[in-house]
């Protein structure tokens, strides 16, 4: 039996994002006896990180920061110095869709996972564990440790596979109690005590039996597969719901029907204007792109229609809007309630939102936002059509509706559902309008109220029996 590596306590994160920087906070407050350093290229990410407004919003995120920063969690932009001093090393940078060459709006764009598998070699002066948080497309461990290996220093890396399925808004509850934690692994003897070393450190608070070990091809595809198929999911019950909305049928008791088959279940069942979110989009493409590149079409296709589903529903959603509308909406001023992907985040990646508002303003809408985090992002996202007035970003949802002929929830925040639609609907122009993207709202009590409802897969209800999808 050779010597296996000492890897010292020192962990290290490279990657500040909405992965590294929750992960890693919950791993220190967990560990306190390891210290733990999250480095990014970002410097602006990296003084967030050091100060009491963090980069992004994440319930209970700010409570653990402040138990463990400075304590055994750091934040740093020396990423050469955080190789030299840690022997275990995650790697949580992004790995965007390609926009250039082959595989373009395909393939995963992994020139910042090569640079970063570069730099650990670079200034590495130990051995080390190198740990995949990031999504990846399967087989690229291999990559990985080819290059970790292309230069004869005497120092051994060990690639895990260990993916991250934390989902926004419930980033730190998901980290506290995972379903599963996967650790994939080769199996050879130091990549088995490099991979029992990373078992012992999520044993801390993982019950044994949830801490999965896995070959590493299988660890990767399983985090791909995972997405692919909670995002079927949701394209599965959105093409229900534009059946639903064609024969008067009501896509929230089909999916309790559905759901209520154990074999099914209820969760992730919730029709909406699409799926948002940096994954799910990015990672089926992938997926789709591997398939291609083993000549599995069919197979490919079959993916690949998860996503187009997920287009169509947005489209079909702008195009129910301007059907009830009289089919116009140039000068109509639009109120979108939410510009998240989802709710309790800041996040704005991917969000529908961002297609709906696009589609109205090429309709010549005025469109008015609202949410209670995301602002700040739209204020990027959108800062050609706000600086053309085709687009105002307001704070307070009752300001935001005033004088609106319709609003569109976006984003199912709890808020919504407590406002007072009387005095909202007092404050908007006649024939109102409600488009519920989320079916969030009480649609019965606004059709009292006035409001001419349009629920997502269910029968609308108009008081004028206005257009009906
Ligand atoms: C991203 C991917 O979206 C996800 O698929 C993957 O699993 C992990 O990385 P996320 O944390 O949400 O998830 O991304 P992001 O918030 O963009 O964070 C990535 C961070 O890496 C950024 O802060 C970026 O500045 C940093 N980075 C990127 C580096 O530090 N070095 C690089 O070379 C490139
Ligand atoms: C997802 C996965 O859930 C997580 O495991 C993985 O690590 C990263 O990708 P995330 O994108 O953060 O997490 O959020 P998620 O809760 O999965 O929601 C994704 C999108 O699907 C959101 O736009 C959400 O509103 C939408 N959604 C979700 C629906 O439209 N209907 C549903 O029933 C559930």
């Amino acid at each position: 039996m050779g010597k296996l590596p000492d890897y010292n306590k020192n962990i290290l994160c490279i990657g500040a994002g909405y992965v590294g920087g929750p992960t890693m906070a919950v791993l220190a407050d967990k560990c306190p006896d390891y210290r733990v350093t999250v480095v990014d290229i970002n410097a602006e990410k990296i003084a967030a990180w050091n100060s009491d407004e963090l980069p992004i919003y994440e319930p209970g995120l700010t409570d653990v920061v402040k138990r463990t920063r400075g304590r055994n969690l750091f934040f740093s932009t020396d990423i050469a110095g955080g190789i030299k001093s840690c022997d275990i090393i995650f790697v949580s940078v992004n790995t965007p869709t390609k926009t250039y060459g082959e595989g373009a709006g395909m393939a995963a764009d992994l020139q910042f996972w090569e640079k970063t598998a570069r730099e650990i070699l670079t200034y590495a002066e130990s051995d080390k564990i190198v740990i995949e948080k990031s999504t990846l497309p399967v087989r690229t461990a291999q990559a990985m440790e080819r290059i970790l290996h292309s230069r004869d220093n005497g120092l051994s890396f060990e690639v895990l596979s260990n993916p991250e399925f934390l989902a926004e808004g419930s980033a730190i509850r998901d980290l506290e109690n995972p379903d599963r934690v996967l650790i994939g692994s080769r199996d050879t003897e130091r990549a088995r005590h490099a991979r029992d070393i990373l078992v012992d450190i999520y044993a801390r608070w993982v019950p044994r039996e949830r801490i999965i070990t896995l070959g590493i091809w299988s660890s990767e595809l399983s985090k791909l597969a995972s997405n692919a198929f909670l995002a079927q999911r949701i394209s599965s019950i959105n093409a229900i719901s534009a059946l639903c909305e064609k024969t008067e049928a009501d896509v929230t008791e089909v999916a309790r029907a559905i759901g209520l088959d154990s074999r099914i279940g209820p969760k992730f069942l919730n029709a909406s204007i699409g799926f948002g979110g940096s994954c799910f989009k990015k990672d089926i493409l992938n997926l789709v792109y591997i398939y291609r590149m083993y000549g599995l079409e069919e197979c490919a296709d079959y993916w690949e229609a998860v996503v187009k589903i997920n287009e169509y529903q947005k489209r079909r959603f702008l195009l129910n809007m301007l059907k009830a509308m009289f089919n116009t909406l140039a000068g109509k001023r639009i109120c979108l309630f939410g510009f998240a992907f989802k709710a309790h985040t800041s996040d704005i990646r991917e969000s529908p939102a961002i297609t709906i508002a696009r589609g109205l303003v090429a309709e010549r809408a005025q469109v008015v936002i609202t949410d209670p985090q995301a602002l700040k992002n739209a204020k990027w996202e959108l800062a050609e059509e706000i600086s053309r007035n085709e687009v105002t970003l307001v704070y307070d949802p009752y300001e935001a509706a005033n004088g609106c002929d319709a609003i569109a929830l976006m984003t199912e925040w709890p808020l919504y559902r407590e406002l007072d639609y009387r005095e909202i609907y007092q404050s908007m122009r006649k024939p109102a309008f409600i488009f519920d993207g989320r079916n969030l709202l009480d649609h019965r009590e606004l059709k009292e109220i006035g409001f001419q409802v349009y629920p997502l897969g269910k029968p609308p209800l108009t008081t004028d029996g206005g257009f009906k999808p």
